[in-house]
């Protein structure tokens, strides 16, 4: 509700629970709305997820991104009850859009989420992607390290740049501008009637970039007649201050050119990894009917082919790639991408021992969809 904070309307939350609702979803900090729940308001919230018996999945990238007089909440510290799944991540609090890190922390007093959800959160964390592997390695360090005027620097910025905004468009009559107490963003109303040859808030802003070149979201997408403005300001010298102090690859990139034998051997253990994955990939493979390997000499990828017509209920290398994430949480990319059909592509980047369970899921795929008859 953007009269009141953009909190929660309890009333209208409620009535849209019915029996196939799974988990209620808050975010708080808030993108778009730049809000930040107060105590009071998060425990209504969750005396209504008690009541329902759901849990929440709170996303609280935002954590801490709060302007000075507000203060924030992790939401699994107010619960008693609710079993909570709490999501975060370094993209927003360290302005690193794209490093591409992030976490889900199991609130779960009672053991609500032991049977399934916990199983099915490790499952999707094993699939075969690429993690950003060198951030994951700085992790503690950024975690640990980051001095608390990095985050009150930041916040300055951006709390700054919110007042500019707030002044500027309060004194344009037809919009309404909501001064936000957190996050990077403003949701701004406007007052379409009074504005000739705009349609809507969609029309706005499509006429807005056409015209001036400013780019804003329209609220469409969850709230009309609004308009949502990025505030944030990254702060000169602030990526590059994480690489410095976190990831050194200055340093280490001086280290690799002053001792190319170093280099030469970092190469040569990426590649003995590689080849080997490659083998076990191969290997495993190999001894299932309806798949055929084909061994790579280079590159870090494999493509093997499928044998269609052998499984029961699969329609092509992308249906093979789809019911292969939902069942068995292997993520392949289908030959299709590649104009190479009935085939799946397979990474050789990640640790040896999950290079074998996704083998090992890939072949009770295959045995699940195997025709009685083969
Ligand atoms: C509310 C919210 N949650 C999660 C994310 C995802 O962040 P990332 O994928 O950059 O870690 C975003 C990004 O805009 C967001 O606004």
């Amino acid at each position: 509700m953007p009269d009141r904070s953009w909190e929660v309307d309890l009333d209208h939350l409620e009535s849209l629970i019915d029996d196939r609702t799974k988990a209620i979803v808050v975010n708080n900090p808030s993108n778009p709305c730049g809000s930040v729940y107060s105590k009071e308001h998060l425990e209504a919230i969750l005396e209504v997820a008690e009541r329902y018996m759901l849990p929440i999945i709170s996303d609280e990238v935002y954590e801490y991104a709060v302007f000075p007089g507000h203060k924030f909440y992790p939401l699994a510290q107010l619960s008693e009850n609710v079993p909570i799944l709490t999501c975060g991540g370094i993209s927003k609090r360290y302005l690193v859009p794209g490093w591409r890190l992030g976490w889900v922390l199991i609130y779960d007093k009672n053991q609500a989420f032991e049977s399934e959800v916990k199983p099915g959160l490790i499952a999707l964390s094993q699939q075969i992607l690429g993690p950003n592997t060198l951030v994951q390695g700085a992790l503690p360090a950024i975690l640990a390290n980051t001095p608390s005027s990095f985050f009150e620097n930041t916040m300055q910025v951006i709390q700054k740049n919110a007042e500019i905004c707030y002044e500027a468009l309060l004194r344009i009559p037809e919009l309404k501008p909501i001064m936000p107490c957190g996050a990077m963003y403003m949701m701004v109303g406007i007052d379409i009637p009074k504005l000739d040859g705009i349609l809507d808030d969609l029309d706005f802003t499509e006429k807005l970039i056409s015209e001036q070149s400013v780019f804003c979201l329209p609220g469409k997408i969850s709230y009309a007649n609004y308009l949502k403005i990025n505030i944030l300001y990254t702060p000169s010298g602030s990526i590059s201050y994480h690489i410095k102090k976190h990831v050194n690859f200055k340093k280490r990139k001086k280290k690799l050119n002053l001792h190319n034998s170093s280099c030469i051997c970092f190469t040569n253990i990426c590649y003995n990894f590689l080849q080997k994955n490659a083998e076990i990939c191969y290997e495993a493979l190999l001894r299932i009917p309806e798949l055929k390997p084909i061994m790579p000499c280079g590159a870090m990828y494999m493509m093997v082919g499928i044998d269609i017509p052998k499984l029961d209920g699969i329609l092509d290398d992308l249906d093979f790639t789809e019911k292969l994430i939902s069942e068995q949480s292997v993520f392949c990319l289908p030959g299709k991408c590649f104009q190479y059909p009935n085939f799946f592509r397979i990474v050789l980047t990640v640790p040896e021992a999950m290079t074998e369970m996704a083998c090992k899921r890939i072949n009770d795929f295959c045995k699940n969809h195997r025709k009685s008859d083969a």
